[in-house]
């Protein structure tokens, strides 16, 4: 089986280039310019192996199987039109596949990730389950670019959405209604989101049990590598990491500082959430609540939602 993606310019190197001059003018480093390289996707993979808190605990894949069986026993007709944003290298998605399978439903699927890198080895392991798939790098926030492109691959409606560890490396808001325009009236949209950020449901979990996974020389390392890959190693310091509380979610960030500027660089950061507070936010957007899911550690939730007219 031939595997082909296309690459937005959103992804490009002249906008990565651009995104870099950003980051070093604002010290603010955008999280797409951390996916891109073959280098950062396994730097990534050994992140997510050595410090997810999934690989210690069974309820993490247990609140995704319950959700995939929710949709696969709710999917009335014999067809489906999968859209994955983010999907990393695509394991959740073929596990979603495999459900919608074994229930006899035929499957399209369109990958859309900003990294090449990833968006190639999310069709590669899930493209042998679909009956057509379709890849392309690209900023989800490209909406309008999006909606053509998988209209134009045939990918017809109601369609499921998934959208995995997404919101953790984007601005919330923003990130919630570019998926409410993604999402046509009717359409289904599955995502998660990491937990613990509200002091109030959960208060001292990031410092007790959450920092650690990413305060660690594996994380460090993946996210060094595109200040090496920049040409910036020289001058740029390995990160320190600290939990800001913004309001309904929290967030842990990663700060290197600039020893040509003195200035404090913003590397990376990760939002945590309160489950009231994704949920409102979801519903804010325009999404419909049809079923929730969260670890008993409170660490991470999965969201079934209906996009409403
Ligand atoms: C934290 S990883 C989650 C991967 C996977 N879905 C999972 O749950 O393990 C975030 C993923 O979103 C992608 N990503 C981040 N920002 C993006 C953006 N603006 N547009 C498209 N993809 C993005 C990254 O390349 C990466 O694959």
């Amino acid at each position: 089986m031939t595997i082909s993606v296309e690459e937005h310019p959103s992804v490009g190197s002249e906008t990565t280039n651009k995104l870099q001059d950003v980051a070093l003018t604002t010290n603010h480093v955008s999280s797409i310019l951390h996916y891109l390289t073959p280098n950062q996707c396994r730097l990534w993979s050994r992140v997510s192996a050595c410090h997810s808190p999934a690989t210690a605990s069974p309820d993490f894949a247990r609140i995704y199987t319950e959700a995939f069986r929710q949709i696969t026993s709710q999917w009335l007709q014999p067809q489906c039109s999968l859209v994955a944003l983010g999907p990393g290298g695509g394991s959740k998605e073929k596990r979603l596949l495999e459900e919608l399978a074994a229930a006899g439903v035929q499957t399209d699927l369109g990958v859309v990730d900003a990294g090449m890198t990833l968006a190639t080895q999310t069709l590669e392991l899930c493209a042998p389950l679909c009956g057509s798939s379709h890849g392309i790098a690209c900023d989800v926030a490209e909406t309008d670019f999006l909606i053509n492109w998988i209209a134009r691959h045939g990918l017809k409606q109601p369609r499921l959405w998934t959208a995995f560890g997404l919101f953790p490396n984007s601005e919330p808001p923003a990130l919630a209604r570019q998926l409410a325009t993604l999402c046509s009236p009717g359409d289904t949209l599955l995502c998660s989101a990491n937990l613990g950020g509200s002091a109030r449901e959960c208060g001292g979990l990031i410092e007790s049990h959450i920092l650690a996974q990413y305060d660690n020389p594996e994380t460090s390392e993946w996210l060094m590598e595109w200040v090496r890959e920049s040409g910036l190693a020289p001058v740029v310091d390995p990160p320190e990491f600290e939990v800001v509380e913004e309001g309904t979610w929290a967030e842990v960030r990663a700060i290197s500082r600039r020893r040509d500027t003195d200035a404090k660089l913003l590397l990376f950061r990760s939002t945590r959430f309160s489950a009231a507070g994704f949920r409102a936010l979801m519903q804010g957007a325009g999404f419909t609540l049809l079923g929730e899911w969260t670890t008993p550690c409170l660490q991470e939730g999965v969201w079934l939602l209906r996009r409403v007219a």
